[in-house]
């Protein structure tokens, strides 16, 4: 298309938009974490004159909403990390999917204890893989946590962590020997970020894996369940 008729179909589109009744609405679901951001993309909605509402919601809920019906109501959704959307989308309704910026770990360490920790270098901050399988190894977050396994089971207390550090061994014993029995390991799904330990008495146990509909053992430790 020649720059001409972009221009054209453009202003056609500003046009429209200006004298069609009420203005567009556009609805963005983001993390509170964004909040700060909010002056740019109301900036960016002004001129193109569209009325912009953004509903600020945390990571999980904003996970949830995308994997649930009320994904029609959002026109696009903006969680602080895209793990989120990976976990939940299972119906893969998020098409694009875009990082606008790399979220820091760390925004702001005091000079004098970045010195004596060793990290004044004048580097940028680099992210540590802690956790790490072998690639033949296959792995998938959301199946567990889409069926009650909480982060605390593999990744341990991380909220007491001042350094993260692998706390479970990741082995293939380790992962067999919940796959053999994963009902006490299982939470109500709402609860898999919490840092607690699963209470799971043995009669909720047998709910959750009806619940979740479980696999049997023989498909959770046959070979071709974790080596594809
Ligand atoms: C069944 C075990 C299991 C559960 C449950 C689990 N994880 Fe993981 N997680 C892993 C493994 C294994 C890896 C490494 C994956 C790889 O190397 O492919 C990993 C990697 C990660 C990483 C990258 C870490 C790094 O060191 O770079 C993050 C972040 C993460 N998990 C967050 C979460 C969160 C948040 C939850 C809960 C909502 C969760 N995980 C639940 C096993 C688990
Ligand atoms: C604390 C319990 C627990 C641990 C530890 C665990 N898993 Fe799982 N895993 C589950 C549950 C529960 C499911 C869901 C099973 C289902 O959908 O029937 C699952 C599902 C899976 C699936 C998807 C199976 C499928 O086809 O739907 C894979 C792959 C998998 N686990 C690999 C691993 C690997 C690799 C490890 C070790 C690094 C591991 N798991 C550790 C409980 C666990
Ligand atoms: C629940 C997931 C799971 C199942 C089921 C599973 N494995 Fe594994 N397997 C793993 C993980 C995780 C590792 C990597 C362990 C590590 O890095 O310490 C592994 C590693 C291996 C290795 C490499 C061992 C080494 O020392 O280098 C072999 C071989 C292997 N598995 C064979 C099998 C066979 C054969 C079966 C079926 C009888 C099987 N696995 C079933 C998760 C699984």
């Amino acid at each position: 298309m020649s720059r001409w008729r972009a221009l054209a179909a453009l202003a056609l589109a500003a046009l429209c938009l200006a004298a069609c009744g009420p203005r567009a609405e556009f609805h963005i679901v983001a993390g509170s974490e964004q909040k700060s951001l909010e002056p740019l993309v109301m900036d960016f909605c002004a001129k193109q004159n569209v009325k912009c509402v953004i509903d600020y919601k945390g990571s999980l809920d904003i996970g949830q909403m995308v994997g649930s019906a009320d994904a029609n109501t959002i026109d696009a959704v903006w969680p602080a990390s895209s793990l989120w959307i990976e976990m939940y989308d299972k119906q893969h309704r998020v098409k694009d999917m875009k990082s606008v910026a790399q979220s820091p770990v760390i925004l702001g360490v005091k000079l004098s204890k970045a010195k004596e920790l060793g990290w004044a270098t004048g580097k940028p901050v680099e992210w540590v893989k802690i956790h790490d399988l072998p690639d033949y190894v296959y792995f998938n977050h959301s199946a567990h946590v889409n069926h009650g396994v909480g982060c605390i089971e593999c990744h341990g207390r991380i909220d007491r962590m001042e350094r993260v550090f692998q706390a479970k061994p990741l082995s293939m014993g380790w992962c067999l020997e919940c796959h053999r029995d994963p009902g006490p390991h299982l939470r109500p799904k709402d609860q898999v970020t919490a840092m607690v330990d699963t209470q799971t008495s043995p009669e909720i146990a047998e709910d959750l894996v009806k619940q979740y509909g479980i696999h049997n053992v023989a498909y959770m430790t046959s070979c071709s369940t974790c080596h594809r």
